[in-house]
């Protein structure tokens, strides 16, 4: 791992760890009334977020904030409101609204799951595990892989992404629940699938990648929120050197950890020196290109995933980094005046449009509201041994 620059941020203290989750919760207790019976949208429009229907791929993650706020002060309000949200999930997956996609880890792990680790939420368990079901219902055996989107087995279509590493704990998750292997096995071939494709021979990631549905054979990577095909999506880097570490955790493999630290050298060699990247690492300063800040808290929760995991003086090295990422973000990039914005970290980037991808151009230089729940993740790892959602 190489040394960040002289010139980055210190490690965040403890005591500013806190400080930055006191204001991370007042904020969320502000936001309650607007978004109990409602979703956040993906990402905010002028610094707010829009209440929506509960369809997007992203709706988990303000109900992760919610259970992370109980779990900071304990207050009853914060249950009360996510148990609320816990049913609207549970909804949405009996009547299987909006669910022909793979992200059901990223809408039930921080909803669902915590919601029956927490406080043994019965319909968030149900829920979490019909939408295990939906989840293996994609996977193809031609290639083993979890398709991403669209119509399965159809060739344009066939395809899975790096993303969808964070799917899979909502599956090992399931097995352990049922006691019934197949999430479990579909997870690891997924995965294995992943760590074969998905890196480059510079370390850098794919950010999609097309399977063969005759054969099976690997076919060709591409991005769809990337610059282009060939350039550094600063997200898709974020969730491998994430998924990397939570794949570890599930299946202690050497290459996982190597993949991690590969995957992980790429980026920082990329970061300007404050360590939040630009939307895809392909630029630098001299573009003026918006950043996306919800990169730097995915990674900084994958390093402290994999410090739980290694030997003590690796652990503390990724623990500093993260803690210098943590520093950048909450005093750079936090929201502190609510007549700002009602999220928490600005600066994320959801979908930019270029010459070169097929964005709509959503979501750009906003907060974006898996930046503010990864965010408040990484605070609470700094603050205590944390019980994952994942
Ligand atoms: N998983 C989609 C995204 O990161 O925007």
């Amino acid at each position: 791992m190489n040394a960040v620059t002289p010139t980055a941020p210190q490690p965040i203290t403890d005591a500013e760890v806190k400080a930055a989750l006191d204001l991370a919760v007042a904020q969320i207790r502000r936001n309650l009334p607007a978004f109990t019976y409602a979703c956040q949208n993906h990402s905010s429009v002028g610094n707010f977020y829009p209440a929506v229907e509960n369809t997007q791929w992203t709706a988990g993650f303000w109900p992760g904030e919610i259970w992370l706020a109980f779990e900071h002060t304990g207050d009853k309000v914060f249950q009360h409101a996510a148990q609320i949200q816990v049913q609207s999930f549970l909804h949405r997956i009996e009547n299987r609204i909006e669910t022909d996609h793979h992200d059901m880890g990223f809408l039930y792990s921080p909803s669902c799951i915590a919601a029956w680790k927490l406080v043994g939420d019965e319909d968030g368990r149900k829920a979490a595990i019909l939408a295990a079901d939906q989840l293996i219902e994609r996977f193809q055996p031609i290639g083993q892989f979890i398709q991403a989107w669209g119509r399965k087995g159809v060739a344009e279509e066939y395809r899975y992404i790096i993303d969808c590493l964070l799917n899979l704990p909502l599956l090992y998750w399931a097995s352990r629940e049922t006691g019934d292997a197949k999430y479990h096995d579909i997870a690891l071939l997924h995965a294995r699938t992943t760590l074969a494709n998905s890196v480059r021979p510079d370390n850098s990631t794919y950010h999609t990648f097309y399977m063969d549905p005759v054969t099976g054979a690997p076919v060709r990577g591409a991005t769809k929120q990337g610059y282009k095909d060939d350039s550094f999506w600063a997200r898709g880097q974020a969730w491998g050197i994430a998924g990397m570490a939570l794949s570890y955790r599930y299946e202690p493999i050497d290459e996982y950890r190597k993949t991690f630290d590969r995957l992980l050298d790429f980026y920082l060699k990329k970061l300007p020196a404050d360590l939040v990247p630009y939307w895809d690492l392909v630029f630098s300063e001299k573009d003026g290109e918006p950043r996306d800040s919800s990169s730097a808290s995915i990674v900084a929760c994958g390093l402290l995933e994999m410090a739980d995991l290694v030997e003590a003086d690796v652990a503390a090295r990724y623990r500093e980094l993260a803690r210098r990422m943590m520093k950048s973000l909450s005093e750079h990039h936090a929201v502190k005046d609510p007549a700002m914005s009602n999220g928490l970290v600005l600066n994320g980037t959801y979908s930019k449009k270029s010459p070169y991808n097929t964005c709509r151009g959503e979501g750009v230089d906003e907060c974006v509201s898996w930046g503010d729940y990864y965010y408040m993740e990484a605070l609470t790892r700094l603050s205590r041994a944390w019980s994952s959602y994942w």
